[in-house]
């Protein structure tokens, strides 16, 4: 049983069978993802650094984590101010921020990387995260879209190398999809599967195949929706209202985009676009396009499909 520490009972999962644990997590990048699971891992009662090289990226990530554990403390202990300030401050206090790579990564168990989707930015910061890490550490990325072998190519030891592919908003989301490509050893997929459900996630296995397999589904969704209404078969308000109340989603495709960011959308599509020209359902959008041109990108920027106070 998992309790203080990731102590993953191998036993049974592992030919190797020995006994592993996860203590200290580096979490690279302090955008909303890297904080969510910064929040998750600490709550975990891992020791966690979040590293940026933006100390102003450091400084909202900070909020951010103390906000959203602020709504988790005031759900679980609804009558307690007491309980919630102890349960915020106890998290808080394992989260150390920093905005140094290498000083970061030195007494990593895990490290996940969660930067901006570019791949040369990726092999830099693995370069250096390898070149600093413990020999034993594991190397993860929460990419949403790129190739873990591409990202991964320039890394010596690819058998400490796997996927970690959280959701927004990192808290609530109850999945983990723990990505393996061919070079990721079954004792690191183990042990990735073991910091999962530590962190009280459902995992799911898959391979490095293009979106895993909630983003494969998700994006393609969300753009088919962009395409029934650029043809004027329905209003975005319907569509959305359509998607709830008709197949049960929390969100509708449009209010969902604007979540995720409309950057983020057309990364992702535009990359697998690139890779695939002729698959239909990897087509980019054109008032997708406009609006990301225009710097609509969402919830985030007060204006994507919908505007925002
Ligand atoms: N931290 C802590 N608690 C949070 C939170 C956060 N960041 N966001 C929401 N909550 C809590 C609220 O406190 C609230 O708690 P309560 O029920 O006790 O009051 C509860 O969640 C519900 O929040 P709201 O009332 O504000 O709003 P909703 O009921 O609409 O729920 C939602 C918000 C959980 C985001 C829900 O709308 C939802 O599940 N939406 C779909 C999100 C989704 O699909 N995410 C995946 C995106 S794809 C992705 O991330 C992959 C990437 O690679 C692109």
């Amino acid at each position: 049983m998992l309790s203080s520490t990731c102590t993953a009972a191998v036993r049974g999962l592992s030919t190797t069978a020995q006994l592993f644990k996860i203590n200290n997590v580096t979490v690279i990048g302090a955008g909303l993802m890297g904080s969510g699971i910064a929040q998750v891992s600490a709550n975990a009662k891992l020791n966690v650094v979040v590293v940026d090289s933006n100390q102003s990226a450091l400084d909202k990530a900070q909020k951010g984590i103390e906000s959203s554990l602020q709504r988790v403390a005031k759900k679980k202990h609804a009558d307690d101010a007491k309980a919630q300030t102890a349960l915020v401050s106890s998290v808080l206090d394992r989260i150390k921020m920093s905005t140094n790579v290498s000083d970061s990564v030195k007494d990593a168990d895990l490290v996940i990387e969660a930067i901006v989707e570019n791949i040369d930015i990726k092999r830099k910061l693995f370069a250096e995260v390898e070149a600093a890490a413990k020999p034993t550490t594991l190397i993860t990325t929460n990419t949403s879209s790129l190739r873990l072998a591409d990202i991964g190519l320039n890394l010596k030891d690819k058998t400490r190398f796997g996927g970690l592919h959280f959701f927004n908003p990192v808290p609530m989301m109850k999945l983990l999809e723990v990505v393996r490509h061919n070079d990721t050893s079954d004792d690191t997929f183990q042990k990735l599967m073991e910091y999962g459900k530590a962190v009280g996630k459902t995992t799911v296995a898959c391979k490095d195949t293009p979106g895993f397999i909630v983003n494969r589904l998700l994006v393609p969704y969300m753009f088919e929706a962009l395409r029934l209404y650029e043809r004027g078969d329905a209003s975005m308000p319907d569509i959305d209202v359509a998607m709830k109340l008709g197949a049960g989603y929390p969100m509708g495709p449009f209010e969902l985009s604007d979540y995720v960011g409309l950057d983020t959308c057309k990364f992702i599509m535009d990359g697998w676009h690139k890779q695939y020209p002729d698959e239909v359902a990897f087509k980019p959008s054109p008032l997708l396009d406009s609006l990301v041109d225009a710097g609509k990108t969402g919830r985030k920027s007060g204006e994507g499909f919908y505007k925002y106070k």
